[in-house]
C-alpha cells in the first residue's frame, strides 16, 4: 500500500484511535474526523505533537470535505451496547448518511476505502461458526436493530458504490475487540469485568454464562485491517479471533488475573443477546495470510495496567 495521507472517521474511538497509530507508525500521514459522540480526545493524546496528525470535530452526518486523500477509512458509528442503545437515532444516522458522505469522499478523490462493519450483521446467527456466506439472522424491529441493521445497510450502500460508482472498497466484519483505551462503562463484556474485578464490585454475568464470544486482541484486529486495507477483496472479510469462551470462562479469567475476590452474580439475559458467536475466518487466513495470535490470557494482561489507571482515575474524579 502507497504511503499517502489517510481519511479516519472515528479516529478518536478505540479501534480508530490504534488504526491511527499504525498507519502513522507505517508513514502516512492522517486525518480524523470525529464528532466525540462516544470517542475521546485522551485516546489521541499521545499524538499530541504529532506533525503528520489533524484532528477535526464533526458529526459525519453533516457534509464535510478535508481536501485530498488516498484512504478512507469508515470506523464512526456508536459501537458498544451502552452506546448504541443511547443514541439510537445517531447510530442509525451514522451508518446510513454518514456512510454516504464517506464513501462520496473516496469517489470524489478516487481513495480507497475499509468500512467497520460488524459480526452484529450475522444477529442471533443460526449457523455456527459464521462464515462470510452467511445471511444472518436478525430481528429487524428489536431493540439491537438500530445497530444490526444500520451496519447491513452500511454493507449495502458500500458495495452499491463498487457496483455504480466503482469505488475500491473493503468490508471489514469485526468481531469483539479488546483492549487498552475501552472505555470501562460501555456494557462491554471485557470492561465490565475487569472494572467490576478491580473494585470489588460482582461480576454481572447475563443468563447462566454459557453463551460464548470470541475476542480478540486489539494489535491482532490492527494488523488485519490494515492486510485487508492492502487486498483487493471487495466483499466482507471476517476478522476476528476464532477461539470461542463461555462468558464464565472469561469472566473467570479475569478474577484469576485480577486476583480479585469478587463473586459472580446473575442476571436476565437481555432481549435478542445472541447465544453464540465465532467467526470462520478461513477466508482472512487464505486471502490475507492474516490470523490472531494474542489469546485471551495475554491480551487481558496487556490490557490490566490500562484498567487499572481508568478505575483509578475514575474513583479520583468523581
Ligand atoms: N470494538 C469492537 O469490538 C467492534 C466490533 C464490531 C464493529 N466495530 C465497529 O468499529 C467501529 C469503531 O468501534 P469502536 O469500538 O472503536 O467504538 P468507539 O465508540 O470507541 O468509536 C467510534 C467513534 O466514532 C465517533 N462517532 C460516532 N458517531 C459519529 C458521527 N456521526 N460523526 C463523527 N464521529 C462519530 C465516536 O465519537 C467515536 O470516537 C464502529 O464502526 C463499530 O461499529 C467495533
Amino acid at each position: 500500500m502507497n504511503q499517502g495521507r489517510a481519511l479516519i472517521t472515528g479516529g478518536a474511538g478505540f479501534l480508530g484511535s490504534h488504526l491511527a497509530d499504525a498507519l502513522l507508525a507505517e508513514g502516512w500521514n492522517v486525518v480524523i474526523v470525529d464528532s466525540l459522540l462516544t470517542g475521546r480526545r485522551s485516546n489521541l493524546a499521545h499524538l499530541e505533537n504529532e506533525a503528520r496528525l489533524e484532528f477535526l470535530e464533526q458529526d459525519i452526518c453533516q457534509p464535510f470535505d478535508v481536501g485530498k486523500v488516498d484512504f478512507v477509512f469508515h470506523f464512526a458509528s456508536p459501537a458498544s451496547p451502552e452506546d448504541y442503545h443511547a443514541h439510537g437515532i445517531e447510530t442509525l444516522q451514522a451508518g446510513s448518511i454518514g456512510t454516504f458522505h464517506a464513501l462520496e469522499i473516496a469517489r470524489k478523490y478516487n481513495a480507497k476505502y475499509l468500512v467497520a462493519s460488524t459480526s452484529e450483521c450475522y444477529g442471533d446467527p443460526l449457523e455456527h461458526p459464521q462464515k462470510e456466506t452467511y445471511w444472518g439472522h436478525v430481528n429487524p424491529v428489536g431493540p439491537r436493530s438500530v445497530y444490526d441493521e444500520v451496519k447491513r445497510f452500511t454493507e449495502a450502500v458500500t458495495v452499491a458504490y463498487r457496483r455504480y460508482h466503482n469505488v475500491d472498497v473493503r468490508i471489514a466484519r469485526i468481531f469483539n475487540t479488546y483492549g487498552p483505551r475501552m472505555q470501562i462503562r460501555d456494557g462491554r463484556v471485557v470492561p465490565n469485568f475487569m472494572r467490576q474485578a478491580l473494585t470489588g464490585e460482582d461480576l454481572t454475568i447475563y443468563g447462566d454464562g454459557s453463551q460464548t464470544r470470541s475476542f480478540c486482541y486489539v494489535s491482532d484486529e490492527i494488523d488485519g485491517f490494515l492486510r485487508l486495507a492492502r487486498s483487493d477483496e471487495h466483499m466482507p472479510v471476517n476478522i476476528g479471533n476464532p477461539n470461542e469462551f463461555t462468558i464464565l470462562q472469561c469472566a473467570q479469567h479475569v478474577l484469576k488475573l485480577t486476583g480479585s475476590a469478587s463473586r459472580i452474580r446473575h442476571e436476565a439475559l437481555p432481549q435478542d443477546d445472541p447465544k453464540q458467536r465465532r467467526p470462520d475466518i478461513t477466508k482472512a487466513r487464505e486471502l490475507l495470510g492474516w490470523e490472531p495470535k494474542i489469546g485471551l490470557e495475554t491480551g487481558l494482561r496487556l490490557s490490566l495496567d490500562y484498567f487499572k489507571n481508568a478505575v483509578a482515575h475514575e474513583s479520583t474524579v468523581r
